[in-house]
């Protein structure tokens, strides 16, 4: 580093540090000022720090919520973190991967969120909890989330209800039936361990064209490298979601609701989930659902972090895809879906260019070697790794593992345009920049195309 930027560096830190600073001072002088108006009722000494119960919403500086929330405004920008603050998000159970999800999504500047809980906070859940103290054990898990998420966000408007959620009072406590909580959710988020609620729930979803995303069973899972989000018909090793799919099914929903679950394999070394031998249950004799209908009740081997991940992957998950961010989650089997649409990409240039007769030298199998070990999930043209696409390098050599290309698709029209169809010559459209990174790419093909 050099010494002016160096020293440009120093003096945007200390100015960061200034300004934090003031901010810091402002807020407090806030805190003081609403804490003493508000509960003029008790006359304790005001050097004392903020009560602990911050019951309402109060108003606050759209200066002080921005630089609260700036570092995800830096990577949201202004756009996505508008679409994220007007969201209104309905979370539907509010334990292990619920109080994290709520933590997670407030901190990061949902404005409104309703959470429905009918249950207290107990002693032995505070190995999983985001938030809880000894001091809430047995107050509501609702009441303890918004006691807690006002003292860092109080401009959020936190809607509890404690109620057990149910198909017969679905509607008033989703939507608000009464004018006077008219909630209108934007998504729904079900983090229920009971499998006949949980099942009503992402029906009524459905039903309701609601967007919904659903967590799967955290409970005897301990391998962080198998978390997963997929879709409902594709969740692989989870219980809880294997019982919701089958019963869906007979619903006749079958697919385009999110899970988040651990595809980590059970083994008899590590901790069991159900009393009930494996066997018994996949004979089908007993009713497979009823094991698990008292999910609850059971006392389950809970690694406190597991549910925390879960509840976190759900956040990072609505917070990306509700602002835009360019997200592609890999999806297991389903990746080959996208290998397939990539290769029939190529297929589709062939002909666009007059290639028709020309065989593919490239299989269904080759791609994900190509996409991945080769060009390592990206362009070398813009570096993006999303809506990538295969295309062919150049025109004048036959098409070859050593003359084709990771691009996006809009690179790849460009591409077509400009030099496959176009008559442009490769060093006139791009950069000697990106020339050279492709042509190191095609090197290492060539390297490791000697051991294939
Ligand atoms: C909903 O109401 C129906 C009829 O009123 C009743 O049979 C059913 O048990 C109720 N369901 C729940 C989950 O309370
Ligand atoms: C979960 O994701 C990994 C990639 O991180 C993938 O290899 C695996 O197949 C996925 N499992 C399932 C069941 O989708
Ligand atoms: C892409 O990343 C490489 C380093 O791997 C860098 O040299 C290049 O400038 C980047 N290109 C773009 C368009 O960001």
């Amino acid at each position: 580093m050099t010494n002016s930027s160096g020293s440009s560096l120093w003096f945007t830190v200390l100015a960061t540090a200034a300004i934090t600073a003031g901010l810091v001072e402002t807020y407090h002088r806030y805190i003081l000022s609403t804490t003493s108006s508000s509960s003029s009722s008790s006359s304790s000494s005001t050097s004392s720090p903020p009560t602990k119960r911050v019951d309402q919403q109060k108003e606050h500086s759209e200066e002080l919520i921005r630089e609260q929330l700036a570092r995800n405004y830096a990577f949201l920008s202004d756009e996505g973190m508008t679409k994220v603050r007007n969201q209104r998000i309905v979370l539907v159970g509010a334990g292990g991967v619920g109080s994290w999800v709520a933590t997670m999504l407030i901190r990061s500047g949902v404005e409104n969120l309703k959470i429905i809980d009918f249950d207290q906070v107990s002693l032995s859940s505070l190995n999983r909890h985001a938030v809880a103290t000894l001091a809430d054990v047995g107050i509501s898990k609702v009441d303890c989330l918004k006691n807690h998420l006002l003292q860092i966000c109080p401009w959020a408007n936190i809607v509890v209800k404690n109620q057990l959620w149910n198909i017969n009072n679905s509607n008033a406590l989703i939507y608000g039936e009464d004018g006077e909580d008219d909630f209108n959710p934007t998504y729904v988020i079900d983090c229920i361990d009971n499998i006949d609620t949980k099942v009503d729930l992402l029906t009524f979803c459905y039903e309701n064209k609601l967007p919904v995303i659903s967590s799967g069973g955290a409970a005897c899972k301990s391998d962080p490298t198998r978390i997963n989000i997929s879709d409902i018909s594709k969740t692989e090793e989870d219980p809880l979601a294997r019982s919701v799919r089958i019963r869906l099914k007979k619903r006749g929903i079958l697919t385009n609701i999110p899970v988040v679950f651990s595809a980590e394999k059970p083994d008899p070394r590590k901790a069991q989930l159900l009393p009930l031998s494996t066997e018994e249950i996949e004979k089908g004799s007993v009713d497979q659902l009823a094991a698990l209908q008292n999910f609850r009740v059971r006392i389950l081997p809970v690694l406190g972090t597991m549910p925390g991940m879960f509840g976190l992957t759900i956040a990072t998950y609505l917070i990306t895809s509700i602002s835009g961010y360019p997200i592609e989650p890999i999806e297991g089997k389903n990746r080959y879906k996208i290998y397939d649409g990539m290769l029939q990409s190529l297929a589709g240039q062939q002909s666009r260019i007059g290639k028709l007769e020309q065989r593919i030298p490239i299989s269904l199998n080759d791609v994900p070697y190509i996409l991945e070990e080769i060009y390592r999930g990206k362009s070398p043209i813009s570096n993006y790794s999303t809506r990538l696409t295969l295309s062919r390098w150049d025109p004048a050599q036959e098409l070859s593992f050593q003359n084709v290309v990771i691009m996006t698709k809009e690179e790849q029209k460009a591409h077509e345009d400009s030099v496959l169809n176009g008559g442009k010559s490769l060093t006139e459209f791009y950069s000697q920049d990106i020339l050279d990174r492709v042509e190191q790419r095609f090197k290492e093909e060539k390297y490791y195309s000697q051991f294939r």
